[in-house]
């Protein structure tokens, strides 16, 4: 990059800058990164739904995040794993597209790992007795008063890894937007067909 040329019309800069991005919400809770919106279905019922970014892995072109395997969304993956995410952080005027590929990981290494990582108060989520989406005769949270109060051991927690999910997305390709006062700018990242170029906004 030179000097004269800000980084946004640097293709190569605009892909360091989407990472680093990316990277960043994997670690900062308070990162607009870190909630994308993931978005998955067929051609007659699509659905988008917030998660949280617990990866990003640019030598392989990843990202993930965690999902209870009795989500409707896994059954919808296994049927078309193409879907797609969406970021947007208001600061930096940035919105981020991916289509991806997904990876459903479930009882395997890649799990193993991640639920090692998860924090005591995370296990929670999984451990609900019905899944996400179950209906419901009265408003609940699906778990057990002790449950809903932390009251549970490292050890009980260990019987949410079963409805434990990792999902992989594997990017085809990034979409960026810029938005400047002085003129917006588009550019696209084919990973697939490793084709990179300039849209008009
Ligand atoms: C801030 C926030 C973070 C969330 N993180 C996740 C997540 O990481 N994984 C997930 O499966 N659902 C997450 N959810 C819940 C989903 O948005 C959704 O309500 C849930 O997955 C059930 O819908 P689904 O089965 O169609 O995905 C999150 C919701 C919010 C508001």
């Amino acid at each position: 990059m030179t000097d004269t040329v800000p980084y946004y019309e640097d293709l190569t800069e605009i892909k360091k800058k989407i990472w680093s991005m990316l990277d960043k919400a994997v670690k900062d809770r308070g990162s607009p990164f870190r909630i994308p919106v993931f978005i998955c279905g067929d051609q007659s019922d699509l659905d988008g739904r917030i998660v949280v970014l617990r990866k990003s892995d640019q030598s392989n072109n990843i990202v993930q995040y965690h999902s209870d395997f009795r989500s409707d969304k896994i059954e919808k993956l296994k049927a078309n794993k193409n879907a797609a995410m969406l970021f947007y952080d208001k600061d930096e005027k940035i919105q981020v597209r991916l289509k991806v590929d997904c990876i459903i990981n479930h009882k395997n290494d890649v799990t193993k790992e991640s639920w090692s990582k998860t924090q005591h108060i995370s296990r929670k989520c999984y451990l609900v007795d019905n899944g996400p989406g179950t209906e419901s005769e009265i408003p609940t949270s699906g778990l057990k008063p002790e449950l809903d109060n932390f009251d549970y051991t490292k050890e009980q927690s260990e019987e949410g890894y079963k409805n434990f999910t990792v999902i992989q997305c594997k990017i085809k390709s990034i979409e960026w937007l810029y938005l400047a006062a002085k003129g917006h700018r588009r550019a696209k990242f084919d990973i697939q067909n490793k084709k990179e170029n300039w849209l008009v906004p």
